[in-house]
């Protein structure tokens, strides 16, 4: 390597050094901004005085007669799935709701799709309560090696089966013992779509599964005399 080559490799070095070793320090002096763009911008904080306005606000109030998208207020029983006293939750989907997203077949392909995101990882795509974040396996068909998750019930529990529509829109929204709440992530509308195709999966999936059990007669009639 010739002198030249090598005090330039010096030089290079010295630089990326001297580069270097400013990184993780802390210094009391203004940054330094080559194209300073919006970093010193005209604008308001939250809560402060303004001159634009007559009543001087900054925040203004939302336009008369607002309403926001996703908000049922107005309908406590889409709001809550309970009845609009209180006494008890409503037993099947409102149908305000299947209407405003337009029919059943888009209610039921929005929850499908919801269900796969949020509730599949810990009850499965059946709804048997073997997700993955359940059971450690490589296949859905091997068996299911426990994580350490405390267990969940299957959808096709009876007790489950028979809960009204509203109580599974509530343990949506709220969670249940051991299960999360899902209400501040999951906007109402997609609440409901997700009852309607927990329902839907508990008619085809479990009922292959295992058939619910045949009505009980309670006085069966006396045979006829043959
Ligand atoms: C983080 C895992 C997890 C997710 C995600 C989850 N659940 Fe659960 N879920 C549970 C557990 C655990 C239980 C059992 C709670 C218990 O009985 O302690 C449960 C129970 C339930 C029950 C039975 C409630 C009862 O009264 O016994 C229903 C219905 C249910 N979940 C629906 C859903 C739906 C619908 C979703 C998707 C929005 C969902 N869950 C998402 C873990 C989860």
């Amino acid at each position: 390597m010739s002198p030249r080559s090598c005090s330039l490799l010096l030089c290079v070095a010295i630089a990326t050094g001297s580069l270097a070793g400013c990184r993780g320090q802390t210094s009391e002096d203004a940054p330094v901004l080559l194209e300073r763009n919006m970093y010193d911008q005209e604008r308001y904080n939250p809560e402060s005085y303004s001159q634009a306005f007559p009543d001087h606000r900054t925040m203004r109030a939302p336009v008369e007669g607002t309403i926001a998208r996703d908000h049922y207020e107005d309908d406590p029983e889409i709001a809550t799935g309970l009845l609009a006293n209180k006494s008890a939750y409503v037993m099947s989907i409102p149908q305000a709701v299947v209407q405003r997203q337009g029919g059943m077949d888009k209610v039921l392909a929005r929850g499908q799709e919801r269900f796969g995101i949020f509730c599949a990882p810990c009850h499965g795509a059946t709804g048997d309560g073997k997700g993955m974040v359940v059971c450690k396996r490589d296949k859905a068909t091997d068996p299911c090696e426990s994580r350490g998750f405390p267990p969940l019930p299957s959808y096709d529990d009876p007790r489950l089966r028979q809960m009204p529509d509203g109580q599974l829109f509530a343990t949506i929204t709220h969670g249940v013992r051991t299960m999360p709440a899902y209400g501040p992530q999951i906007p109402t509308t997609d609440r409901w779509s997700i009852v309607a195709y927990v329902r839907a999966l508990e008619l085809t999936q479990m009922a292959q599964a295992a058939p619910p059990p045949p009505p009980q007669v309670k006085n069966p009639e006396p045979e006829p005399a043959k």
